[in-house]
């Protein structure tokens, strides 16, 4: 209680005392949550409506289906723009690798003079246009340490650097690419030539005449590797598995059934038969003269190494639940079946199948969320009708019972 007094002493958290009284949950909720130490270390705020934590497509996409069924929201972004995956975490010369029709976000369609294949950048503009038609003005820069569901009040908890969320429902669109993978691989941290990883790469334009090993054969490896051999480099390509190339049924299907993404570079695999990419196999250890070991016993020189090992989900760094997420980081049922858990819990975008796939979670979320809204809504106007009726019957009773009085004194 003490607390709470000292929450509402403070001016710029009287703001937030009010939201929250003003809330459909009760004020009792803040009472039970005030508790809590942490509560006022940082700035509470109320959220009537989901918080939505990233501003990638995903969170765009449920954010817009969201908007259309009336529904308001929040979305919390650690990066300083929406779609940072794209815009700050991608190469130059990425484009969509699925037929645009499969691409396209909710109530959106591509532009028509868009290509088959959309560069990154139009995708990108696509994006931009999509948050604005859908007023979606994410909190930039607030990167979710943690988010935890409170039972006794029933309400999440979603606490940032500076600010705790609470609120009813919490949308996970984080990504399947939060994370860099690094691997740990022998003597590759003493190794004296450029390392980075796929997600610092822009382009082969400085790597010009250098040997060049990219570790990985996922879309990411292949596009790399044919970019500098495009820029005169020299790249080999570590493939340690099997590459899962030019399915015969559709790449969605291929994904589905199989778990594995589909590559559908052909480039690559012309410049492969060309000799102009190198292919060898798993690397040993990096030894202390520059050299690189492979598991076939053969030694190659390198003077730099992409790292085109792929992404994960951070989400078990920072959601305090262990029904609906699974350790790796995404929903325990696969699409279309994870999209939500229990508690105002949902997820979108970790379906496995890309953009078609947080699509169809985000209208799925948004229906889910609206319908329960709209009868929400519904019945609090009927509440407030009654008591309104109750109102008017009143002062008419009082105003007619008082006149009475006065009559007989
Ligand atoms: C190089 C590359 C190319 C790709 N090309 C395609 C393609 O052509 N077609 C396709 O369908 N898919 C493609 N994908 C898959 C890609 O995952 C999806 O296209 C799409 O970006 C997924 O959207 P998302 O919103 O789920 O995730 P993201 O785009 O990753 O967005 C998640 C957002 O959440 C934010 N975030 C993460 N953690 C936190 C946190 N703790 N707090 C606050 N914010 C947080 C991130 O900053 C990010 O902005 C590609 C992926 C990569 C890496
Ligand atoms: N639009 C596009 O054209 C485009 C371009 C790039 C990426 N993407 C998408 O982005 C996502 C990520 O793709 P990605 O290619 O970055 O990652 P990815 O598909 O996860 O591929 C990672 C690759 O790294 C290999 N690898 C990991 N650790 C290794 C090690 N220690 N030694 C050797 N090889 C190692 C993996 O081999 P194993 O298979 O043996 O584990 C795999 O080949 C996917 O959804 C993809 O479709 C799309």
């Amino acid at each position: 209680m003490e607390n709470l007094f000292r929450l509402a002493s403070s001016p710029n958290k009287m703001e937030n005392l009010f939201r929250l009284a003003s809330s459909p949950n009760k004020m009792e909720n803040l009472f039970r949550l005030a508790d809590h130490e942490d509560f006022i270390s940082r700035r509470c705020i109320w959220v009537n409506g989901p918080v939505i934590i990233g501003a990638g497509p995903s969170g765009l996409a449920t954010a817009a289906c969201l908007r259309e069924q009336g529904v308001p929201f929040l979305v919390v972004e650690r990066a300083d723009c929406i779609a940072s995956l794209w815009q700050r975490r991608t190469y130059d010369r990425l484009k969509l690798n699925l037929p645009k029709q499969f691409c396209q976000l909710p109530n959106l369609p591509f532009p028509d003079d868009f290509p088959e294949y959309p560069s990154k950048k139009q995708f990108i503009n696509y994006l931009e246009t999509y948050a604005n038609k859908f007023e979606i003005k994410p909190q930039f820069n607030q990167c979710v340490q943690s988010a935890k569901y409170d039972e006794t009040s029933g309400l999440w908890r979603v606490k940032t650097n500076e600010v705790e969320y609470i609120c009813r429902w919490l949308v996970v669109a984080t990504g399947e690419n939060a994370e860099c993978v690094i691997p740990e691989i022998e003597g590759l941290s003493e190794f004296k030539g450029k390392v980075v990883h796929a997600c610092d790469y822009k382009s082969g334009e400085n790597f010009k005449g250098k040997k060049v090993l990219v570790v990985g054969c996922g879309n990411s490896g292949l596009d790399i590797s044919l970019d500098l051999s495009n820029h005169h480099a020299l790249p080999s390509m570590v493939v340690r598995s099997s590459v899962h190339v030019l399915p015969s049924m559709g790449p969605l299907q291929l994904k589905n059934t199989e778990g594995k993404i589909p590559v559908l570079n052909i480039g690559t695999l012309e410049k492969i038969r060309s000799g102009d990419i190198k292919v060898v196999p798993g690397i040993k250890k990096f030894n202390k003269n520059g050299e690189v070991q492979l598991v076939n016993g053969e030694k190659i020189d390198v003077d730099a190494v992409v790292l085109a090992t792929g992404y994960r989900s951070n989400v078990p760094s920072w959601l305090q639940e262990g029904e609906f997420f699974s350790k790796n980081g995404y929903p325990k049922m696969p699409f279309p079946h994870g999209w939500k858990g229990n508690s105002g819990l949902y997820a979108v975008g970790f379906t496995k199948i890309g953009l078609f796939g947080a699509s169809y979670d985000a209208v799925k979320i948004a229906q889910d969320i609206g319908n329960v809204w709209k009868h929400e809504t519904k019945q609090k106007k009927q509440r407030y009708g009654a008591v309104k009726i109750a109102q008017d019957i009143g002062n008419v009773w009082k105003h007619e019972t008082k006149q009475k009085k006065q009559r007989l004194s």
